[in-house]
């Protein structure tokens, strides 16, 4: 500042300017405050757009001063090259402007608010082609549309509030999780997310925790089209889903990636809580099997639509029952088969905060079928099961717990993936191991009336087969 005080006094009127950079217009407006010195200081908001709600863009209109250097107009283009990131750097203001007075001989190259003497460029080879014996001002009109979201919101939230802006984006959509003292202006902040984001239609809202259920967001609307049918593209791949009804979480796109990439085409692979498709659709795609399921009728339905218009409906067959359900029904009715044929199974469960308690689906599963124990030796199914941990070792815990819902040993025998870190001290962990055979063939299993619905389904095929020769 000091530096910039001292230059502004020396300040002498360029010989070809009829108007200087110290001339009172040039300097209109000018004061201590606005002096530049720091980007953050390049804009000071006027006080009264502190405590806006209703998104008044002209109240944001300002003058503020910013260096800049006098250049012939012929050296400018070299002049840019060398100053590189010295230049101001504004979305929607222009580094090169006329100087009044200069004609056609000369422009002004407006530099950042930082570079507050000429030490600062003494780098730049610029004062061997004197162009740059001294720093001029421009008083630079700024809109709301050069000022990035945290400035806009700087200005309004009371002084010394949290201004994070951050949000997920899906597709058209910027999904935000404001706190509480955000909420006064969430349409005013759901306003200028959509203004400084090109592409974002609709801003909505977390409103409470996530529906425990189904995995979606409670939403509410902040900004722009009520329109929450997203198409979103992961992996190469297009999905198109109601981001008010079904999960999707775009930080999932690598883990997706990471268990599709150990796919072959002739693998058959299960996913019990399939959501719209991210692990169904690519498997498809790579030439896989698939039998996809999912408990949520919004994520069933956009699960088919997505494998629709991927044109993989011939590989996957959707279903929309309970994880418990599907596994003890149509995945205990393919497996003997897939196994006899030792075809690689890949059963992916992605509901970590519950999907460990469904592994007890898997004990006595093939219990009916012993002879298939000797067929399939070495393919048994390989699981990837997701987790939450909040423990201190949170691959020991996973393991743990997946072991005594499994009721086998699984030391040794599984591996472990770091997927994400969810939240302070909260980790998503997939634990991927083979099914043991003492698992699938054991004649016990934890949920009494099994052998109830065994004889159920047993009475119905015989139904069926009866009605067909019939
Ligand atoms: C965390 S999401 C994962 C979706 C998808 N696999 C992905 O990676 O984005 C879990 C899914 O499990 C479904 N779900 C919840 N409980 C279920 C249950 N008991 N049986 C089957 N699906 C269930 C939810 O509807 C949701 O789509």
């Amino acid at each position: 500042l000091t530096a910039c005080r001292r230059l502004q006094s020396s300040l002498k009127p360029h010989p070809l300017c009829a108007r200087s950079s110290s001339s009172p217009g040039a300097t209109a407006g000018m004061s201590e405050q606005n002096t530049p010195s720091s980007d953050q200081a390049l804009y000071q908001a006027p006080p009264s757009v502190r405590g806006m709600t209703v998104l008044d863009r002209e109240a944001f209109t300002q003058t503020v001063t910013v260096p800049a250097l006098l250049v012939p107009t012929g050296l400018v283009n070299r002049a840019l090259k060398s100053l590189k990131k010295l230049t101001l750097q504004r979305p929607g203001v222009k580094r090169v402007v006329e100087e009044e007075g200069c004609g056609e001989t000369h422009k002004l190259v407006l530099l950042d608010p930082r570079v507050s003497s000429l030490d600062a460029i003494a780098g730049t080879g610029l004062q061997d082609l004197g162009v740059a014996s001294e720093i001029r001002h421009f008083a630079l009109r700024l809109t709301y549309d050069n000022l990035r979201s945290e400035e806009v919101l700087r200005a309004v939230l009371p002084d010394g509030h949290d201004v994070t802006s951050g949000f997920s984006r899906v597709g058209h959509i910027a999904h935000m999780n404001l706190r509480d003292h955000q909420l006064p202006y969430r349409n005013l902040i759901g306003q200028v997310i959509m203004d400084k984001n090109p592409g974002v239609t609709c801003v909505v809202n977390k409103t409470n925790s996530i529906d425990s259920t189904y995995r979606h967001f409670s939403m509410e609307l902040l900004a722009g089209e009520d329109n929450m049918v997203a198409k979103v593209r992961e992996n190469g791949l297009l999905y198109e889903f109601d981001f008010s009804r079904v999960y999707w979480n775009p930080r999932l796109s690598t883990e997706h990636e990471r268990i599709v990439s150990q796919l072959r085409r002739e693998d058959v692979v299960v996913d019990v809580f399939a959501g719209v498709g991210p692990f169904a659709v690519p498997a498809a795609r790579r030439g896989c099997a698939v039998f996809a399921n999912d408990l949520n009728p919004e994520s069933f339905r956009w699960l088919q639509h997505n494998s629709r218009i991927n044109k993989v409906t011939d590989k996957v067959t959707a279903f929309n029952l309970d994880g418990r359900d599907f596994i003890r029904g149509p995945v205990r009715d393919l497996l003997p088969d897939l196994l006899r044929a030792k075809t690689s199974v890949h059963v992916v469960m992605n509901l970590p905060a519950l999907a460990i308690d469904f592994l007890d689906s898997f004990r006595g599963l093939l219990a009916h079928e012993p002879g298939v124990g000797v067929a399939c030796e070495g393919t048994l199914p390989r699981v990837h099961c997701y987790s939450f941990s909040k423990d201190d070792a949170p691959q020991r815990d996973v393991v743990r717990r997946a072991a005594a819902s499994l009721g086998a040993e699984l030391d040794g025998v599984c591996s472990v993936h770091m997927v994400r870190n969810v939240a302070p001290n909260k980790e998503m962990l997939c634990v991927s191991f083979t099914l043991p055979k003492e698992v699938v063939f054991s004649d016990t299993h934890p949920s009494s009336g099994e052998k109830h619905t065994h004889f159920l389904r047993f009475t119905l095929y015989h139904t069926i087969f009866i009605y067909k020769a019939l």
